[in-house]
């Protein structure tokens, strides 16, 4: 059976977490295929709300596997308290986690080598999570990785030891200011490593394959969002993996030809957290606004987000990107309440109105041509089916629709899995 993909079209926190969980009852098996603990996806359902950083969003479903890939890197210490957290909700983890031996591991001097490096570019830094994801991923581009089947074989420590030597070098190289004990944070990361060989290993590849021949419906969870990819997102102001739909298949072993749908989720509106060009953020009230009732805080880092209007532009290039087959839109109801609403069109890009995504979207280099259109005052967050939605809402839809050539399938008007409307 076709592998479906559910990916984030924008700068991350589309709302990936929450969909995942509605749509896991659906599927066999939801599996993770890159990130780490740089993601935080919050799921809310019987009015509490989890979030998960690298543990696939269907880990709450007792009947559903949970997979994290080989392109996932994964911090055993991270790891080790959201075990701790699903234990203490009752979550039988044990039985429906499963992890590849080919994922690599995030060291404590990975995440010091992350503070180094953004310390050192100061103002140009690129406002990283600081969860060593960057470091972790050129040590497996640069082929001194530790992965999860290294700590099954008996000198891996002494691997260990070897890179993170090495790091403590590059960490003085920066000449930036990083106290730090790294006694302390092995400690707690060695503890960490015994609680994740409680867990299944497997050679996930191998998993997969053989569940698509049994005909098990598989769901790819993406983490991140289009426009951090380190290829086709914002460059230098991206994550260090592929989050879009390439990335499932070299992050899971799935082949290019058993892809089926491609879910692409996006918010009504924009958010970025971090730095990095944003061409519709806005820094007014109408900006203060939309963070304010879409409580735009990030899930790992509690940082502010940036938010603006909706940018077509950049939504077009992910749908193409990705071959989005279907779209999902969140947070509708965070835009009841504004007179007008305005969705970017285009750029005015160096005297030229362009409708493709230009190499630089520096705000110095483009400026988004808006369409207006008109806004609604209804609460959305107790409507249950689409008839209920304002008409002011299905023109919004139905304009993004026609603009994107791809059907808006949900649209979620609140964080619970129950505030779900389908189309
Ligand atoms: P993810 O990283 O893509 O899983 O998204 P995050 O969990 O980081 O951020 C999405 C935030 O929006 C979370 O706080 C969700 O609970 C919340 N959320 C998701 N969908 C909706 C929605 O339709 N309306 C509102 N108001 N909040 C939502
Ligand atoms: P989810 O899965 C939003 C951003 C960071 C920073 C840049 C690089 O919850 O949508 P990194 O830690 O990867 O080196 O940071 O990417 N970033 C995210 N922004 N949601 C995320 O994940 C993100 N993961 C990383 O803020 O700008
Ligand atoms: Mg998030």
């Amino acid at each position: 059976m076709a592998v479906d993909l559910l990916l984030g079209l924008q700068w991350g926190d589309e709302g990936k977490g929450k969909i995942v969980d509605v749509l896991t009852s659906k599927y066999d098996i939801i599996a993770r295929f890159q990130g780490g603990p740089n993601a935080g996806h919050t799921l809310v359902f019987n009015n509490k709300k989890h979030v998960l950083h690298t543990i696939p969003s269907g880990i709450f479903h007792e009947n559903t596997k949970n997979l994290v890939g080989n392109g996932v890197v994964i911090d055993p210490v991270i790891f080790k308290k959201e075990l701790n957290n699903l234990a203490s909700q009752g979550v039988n983890y044990k039985a429906s986690l499963l992890i590849s031996r080919k994922a690599h591991l995030i060291l404590p001097t990975h995440r010091l080598l992350d503070a180094a490096s953004e310390t050192a570019k100061g103002k140009a830094k690129i406002g990283s999570t600081l969860k060593g994801i960057g470091p972790t991923y050129m040590d497996k581009t640069g082929r001194n990785g530790i992965r999860v089947g290294d700590i099954e074989l008996a000198d891996w420590k002494e691997k260990y030891r070897a890179l993170a030597n090495k790091h403590e070098a590059m960490i003085a190289f920066y000449d930036v200011n990083i106290q730090y004990n790294l006694k302390e944070l092995e400690t707690e990361f060695f503890a960490a490593i015994e609680t994740l060989k409680e867990l299944s290993f497997i050679d996930s590849e191998d998993y997969i394959f053989q569940a698509q021949k049994n005909k098990k419906a598989i769901l790819a969870e993406g983490a991140q969002g289009s426009l951090l990819d380190i290829d086709f997102g914002t460059y230098p102001f991206v994550t260090s993996s592929n989050t879009t739909a390439a990335g499932a298949c070299t992050g899971l072993g799935i082949a290019p030809n058993k892809i089926g749908n491609v879910f692409g989720i996006f918010k009504a509106y924009t958010t970025r957290v971090g730095s990095g060009p944003f061409p519709t953020e806005l820094f007014d009230e109408v900006g203060e606004t939309m963070g304010r009732v879409g409580h735009e805080f990030g899930a790992t880092t509690g940082r502010r987000r940036r938010c603006g209007w909706l940018d077509l532009v950049a939504l077009k290039y992910a749908c193409q990107v990705n071959g989005v087959t279907q779209l999902m839109m969140m947070k509708g109801d965070v835009l009841s309440g504004f007179k007008s609403l305005k969705v970017c069109t285009a750029y005015k890009y160096k005297g030229d109105t362009v409708t493709h995504l230009p190499f630089n979207i520096e705000a110095h280099n483009v400026t988004p041509i808006y369409t207006e259109l008109k806004g609604w005052k209804e609460d959305l967050t107790k409507m249950e089916n689409e008839n209920q939605l304002p008409k002011e809402l299905h023109e919004y839809i139905t304009f993004l629709e026609n603009e994107l050539e791809i059907p808006i399938k949900i649209v979620s008007v609140g964080p619970d899995r129950k505030q779900t409307i389908f189309r």
